[in-house]
This record gives structure tokens, C-alpha cells and sequence, in this order.
């Protein structure tokens, strides 16, 4: 088991990439609290982890707000002791070109791409450097190393993603946090459903977007798990400030 009794928020942990990355994690022994807003959906992934005779448990927080990303931490904090693992995971993202990107959308992706992420990130450290440990994984994007028309409020939330990993991982290289970040091609959630959705013609987005990944396919959400536990593996721990692609060859174009 790699992640023996480590503590881990996962946010946006009802789905999709999040989820995935809940139940390999309480399978390598973690103890994992997943978050998000939709209570329904978090209790769901709680009960199809007990059938898989897996222990994870939820806090519904919208980490737009301040008072929830606190709160979420201070739950961990209250429950467990400490924190080892946060994987900034949770996301939104609108198709639109910048003149139409509304207000709403624009604010919306930093609220909840970057400035989440931050609130998150702000309320765990404090409780890293006072165990001299802490491991944080971002959830960037492809899009956050290149720009993809048609993507303007993700591709400049996903850049700010890079950079704050980037900015953190030097901050506390030496007071045994590390903080990485992954890039990621295009994964099979209800995200990306939405994206081909937005397309107009949801079929084809989807042969568009397989097309453009050298490897031929898009990812599953257990494959990008996978690359989550590399990033909290204490054996790699030489590991900071790292934008590790898991994208099937796109950044090699
Ligand atoms: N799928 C892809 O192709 C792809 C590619 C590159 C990067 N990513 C990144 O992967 C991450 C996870 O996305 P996914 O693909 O797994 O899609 P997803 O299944 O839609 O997951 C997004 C999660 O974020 C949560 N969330 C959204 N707004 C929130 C808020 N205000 N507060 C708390 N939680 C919130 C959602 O839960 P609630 O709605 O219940 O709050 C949901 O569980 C995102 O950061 C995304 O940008 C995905």
C-alpha cells in the first residue's frame, strides 16, 4: 500500500477524475475526504466506495467561498490531526472566444480554477509546515501550457494553475512540501461530456478530439489516478514544481 494511513482532501471528488483518484487512494490506504457542492452526488460515491469496502467520507464545500475552503480543511484537521495530501482538483470550464466569454463565466473559472485553489491551498499549509510534511497535486490542464481557440477563460485559469504551482513549490521546497501540478490531454467525465456538448455535435467533438491525440483515444479517469498517486509517492519525493503532462503525446506536438 503506498499511501498507508496518509490524510487526503481530493476537491470535486464526486466525479470524474476526482472520484477515480478517491478510490485508488483509499485502496493504497489512504484515509480520503472527497468535496464539492452537490451533497447527493458526494453521498453516491461514498456508498459505491462501501461496496467496494472502501472508507471515504465527504464535506460539501463550494470552494468559491472563503468559509467553505476553511471549513473543509478545519473538518480534516478536527477529524484526522493533519492534512499529507491535497489534490486541488475541482474545475469548470465554458467553451467560448473571448468577446464571448460572459462576466459570469470569466469570473466563474478563476473563482473556482484558481482562487479555490488558492483558498485551499492557504488554509492546508499552515498545517504541512507544522508537520514538515504536506504533498499538493493541482489539476492544470494541457491548456494551461497551450492555448486552444475557443477555450479563453480556461486557458488563462489553467496558465494561473502552472505559475501558482509553480510559485508555491519554490515557497516550501524546503519545508518538506512539494507541489506538482498536472497537465492533462482529454479524460472521459462528465467535464469533457459537457465540452463535446457545447461543441454543437456532441459526436463529433468527440472523433475531433480523439483525433487530435497522437495516442488515438482519450483518457479514463482511472488512468490520470494513476499519475495523481505517482505525484503523493514518497519515493519520488526529489519531485517539485513539476507540470507533468498525461496527455497521449499532445504537448510533443
Ligand atoms: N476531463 C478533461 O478532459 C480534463 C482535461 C484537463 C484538465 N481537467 C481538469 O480536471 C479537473 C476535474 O475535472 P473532471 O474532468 O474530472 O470533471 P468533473 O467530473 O466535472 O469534475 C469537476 C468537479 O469539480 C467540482 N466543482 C465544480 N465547481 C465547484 C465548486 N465551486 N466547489 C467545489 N467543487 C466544484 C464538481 O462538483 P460539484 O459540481 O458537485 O461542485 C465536480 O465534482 C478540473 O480541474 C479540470 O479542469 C479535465
Amino acid at each position: 500500500m503506498k499511501l498507508k494511513n496518509k490524510i487526503v482532501l481530493i476537491t470535486g471528488g464526486g466525479t470524474g477524475i476526482g472520484k477515480a483518484t478517491a478510490f485508488l487512494f483509499a485502496k493504497e490506504g489512504a484515509k480520503v475526504v472527497i468535496t464539492g457542492r452537490r451533497e447527493q452526488i458526494l453521498q453516491e460515491a461514498v456508498d459505491e466506495a462501501k461496496t467496494e469496502n472502501l472508507e471515504i467520507d465527504y464535506v460539501r464545500s463550494d470552494i468559491s467561498k472563503e468559509e467553505d475552503c476553511k471549513a473543509a480543511v478545519e473538518y480534516m484537521v478536527g477529524k484526522f490531526g493533519r492534512i499529507d495530501i491535497l489534490f486541488n482538483n475541482a474545475g469548470v470550464l465554458y467553451r467560448a472566444i473571448t468577446h464571448e466569454t460572459t462576466t459570469e463565466q470569466w469570473i466563474n473559472t478563476f473563482n473556482v480554477n484558481v482562487r479555490g485553489m488558492y483558498f485551499m491551498s492557504k488554509y492546508t499549509i499552515p498545517h504541512m509546515l507544522k508537520q514538515d510534511y504536506g504533498v499538493i497535486v493541482n489539476n492544470s490542464s494541457i491548456l494551461g501550457l497551450k492555448a486552444s481557440p475557443g477555450f479563453a477563460a480556461y486557458n488563462s485559469s489553467k496558465g494561473a494553475v502552472n505559475q501558482l504551482t509553480r510559485s508555491m513549490a519554490l515557497e516550501y521546497a524546503d519545508k518538506g512540501i512539494r507541489v506538482n501540478a498536472i497537465c492533462l490531454g482529454t479524460v472521459y467525465t462528465p467535464l469533457a461530456d459537457d465540452m463535446f456538448e457545447q461543441w454543437g455535435d456532441k459526436e463529433a467533438a468527440r472523433e475531433h478530439y480523439i483525433s487530435v491525440h497522437p495516442i488515438g483515444r482519450l483518457a479514463e479517469p482511472e488512468e490520470i489516478a494513476h499519475a495523481v498517486l505517482f505525484l503523493c509517492d514518497d519515493n519520488i519525493k526529489f519531485m517539485t514544481g513539476t507540470m507533468l503532462s498525461v496527455d497521449g503525446g499532445l504537448s510533443a506536438k
